[in-house]
């Protein structure tokens, strides 16, 4: 076991090492963002490191919804909670008691929401029990139970056996045990065992639940629930912590509670409610029109965008033999490779190629897991994703050749099979652009008539919406735009009938592609039956 001095100088050395190459601790170059690309140190990258999933921090509804809240209530609302909340807490917090289906406390933070709540939820003759991998904000925020005396044990991740078994020994000494974990755990992107939790539920009467569900919330579930709340349902002996700062694309933390009772309690007596500010209102204007897209029937269409997205990857990453830590469907994808040295290699080969991922290493995850670590967001063209396969397909094996045996025996790969599975990035490379629009096709992607209308000099402002070179867009009675979307890939003046999603098309072959001038191809397609 190490020492915390130990522990500090070790992620000194990992994280010196890794800014050092370019790879941690940096800023974004200051250019305006899209969403989808990040410049960093004067080059334009694809950005696989955004937890903003659904791809809302550049919809302009709740950019408005900033402008508004900032025009009406000024930048700032100075107040503890505890003495008088900004207007929008009412509307906002009723929004997300629909949308998670509970009694909803919006917090700063997360990790404030954790430490507001665990002290009131649990009790000095309470025991804890860890999984290993929960978040180290619950880790941190159970460092108070320590101190109050509550009894706090630790399992092995997602081992159910084991914690039947603790249950079964800590039960004739405790009133309430409470598991707390993570839904979707942020590293390895895997789901806390919810049908057997469920099961656990029904057999002890004496178990608690806190789900850390930050990574889940908005890209899955009903109103974007989360998976935990989706699977397990507002148990009485249940309590959800939940993110706005992730696929929200607004700011602050939520805990869900079975009752407004408990609600209550956390609210007057959780020390972060009485000590700490509240979130702004500009951010609480994003956060209503995000709940609001939460709430109507555009969420179910983005989710499944993305789910797409993620089974693209998937689909390249068997193909191309590239390991996954898991398979749960969820947009984290983390390729375990061991040593942080060839971890960032590999990260750095991907930077090189245009692409900028996360390297996960300790603490983040134990020593040996090291891996490179990759989100999905609805901003990625499929495109994107095949040319981040391919990468991975050539600078994974690269960096276990130069890491050598230790390397590969770490990775789990023998000499033999280093570089065979993984095949060489340039048949990926030569199926763009054919390729490219038939898997689209095939994909399946939703075609959606948006509510936004533009005024003709803002659709004409706006690159790409209105393709036509020479040939104006038909004039509409009240002068305005409407714009379709296939979900986070095209966006487009609306010409008239349109498909509802693109698998609507039967299967396209791409016949002959003519050059006809700089600007202009002309692409001849046949349709499958
Ligand atoms: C699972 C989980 N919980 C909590 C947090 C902390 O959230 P916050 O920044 O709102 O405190 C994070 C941050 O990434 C997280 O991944």
């Amino acid at each position: 076991m190490r020492t915390v001095e130990e522990r500090l100088a070790l992620l000194d050395e990992v994280v010196s090492e890794a800014a050092s190459r370019g790879l941690a601790m940096q800023t974004a170059d200051d250019a305006p963002l899209d969403g989808r690309t990040i410049s960093l140190a004067g080059r334009e990258r694809i950005n696989f490191g955004s937890c903003s999933y659904l791809g809302l921090e550049m919809d302009a509804r709740l950019r408005e919804g900033v402008y508004e809240a900032t025009a009406r209530y000024g930048t700032q609302f100075s107040s503890s909670r505890a003495y008088v909340s900004a207007p929008p807490y009412v509307e906002l917090e009723a929004h997300l008691d629909r949308m998670f289906g509970g009694h909803a406390l919006m917090l700063p933070t997360t990790s404030l929401g954790h430490l507001a709540a665990l002290p009131v939820l649990v009790g000095s003759r309470d025991a804890v029990i860890l999984d290993q991998q929960v978040h180290a904000s619950v880790q941190v925020a159970v460092g108070q139970l320590r101190l109050q005396g509550t009894t706090v044990e630790m399992i092995r991740h997602n081992r159910i056996d084991r914690l039947e078994r603790m249950l079964g020994r800590l039960a004739s000494k405790h009133r309430r045990i409470w598991y707390l974990a993570d839904g979707v755990y942020s590293m390895f992107a895997d789901f806390a065992p919810f049908a057997e939790l469920r099961e656990l539920l029904g057999s002890y009467e004496q178990l608690h639940l806190y789900i850390d569900d930050s990574h889940g919330v908005g890209w899955a579930g009903t109103h974007g629930r989360g998976p935990a709340l989706e699977a397990l349902g507002m148990h009485e002996r249940l309590v959800v912590a939940a993110s706005l700062n992730k696929s929200f694309a607004a700011a602050g933390g939520a805990l869900v509670f079975p009752d407004a009772e408990l609600r209550r309690r956390v609210r007057t007596t959780g020390g972060p409610m009485i000590f700490s500010g509240p979130v702004q209102p500009p951010m609480l204007g994003a956060a209503l029109a995000s709940a609001r897209i939460h709430l109507s029937d555009e969420l179910p269409v983005r989710q499944q965008a993305l789910r797409e997205r993620i089974a693209l990857f998937d689909e390249l990453a068997e193909e191309f033999c590239i390991p996954l830590a898991t398979h749960d469907v969820t947009p984290i994808r983390y390729v375990p490779l061991g040593l942080p040295r060839v971890v960032l290699d590999v990260v750095e080969g991907l930077l090189e190629d245009g692409f900028y991922t996360n390297y996960g290493a300790f603490p983040a995850v134990p020593m040996k897991h090291a891996g490179v670590r990759m989100t999905l967001t609805l901003h990625h063209r499929p495109d994107d994703i095949r040319a981040l396969v391919a990468s991975l397909a050539r600078r994974v094996p690269e960096a276990l050749d130069r890491g050598g045996d230790s390397a590969r025996r770490k990775a789990g790969v023998t000499r033999q099979n280093a570089r065979r599975p993984l095949r060489g990035g340039t048949e990926l490379d030569g199926e763009r652009g054919p390729a490219a629009i038939a898997l689209t096709v095939r994909g399946d992607y939703a075609v959606v008539q948006l509510d936004e209308v533009l005024g003709d000099r803002e659709a004409q402002a706006e690159a790409g919406l209105i393709r036509s070179r020479s040939v104006a867009p038909p004039p509409t009675p009240d002068g305005k735009v409407r714009i379709v979307e296939i979900v986070g890939l095209d966006r487009q003046a609306c010409g008239g009938t349109h498909l509802a999603s693109t698998g609507g098309s039967p299967p396209i072959r791409i016949l002959k592609i003519d050059n006809k001038g700089r600007h202009n191809r002309r692409v001849r397609i046949g349709l499958s039956k």
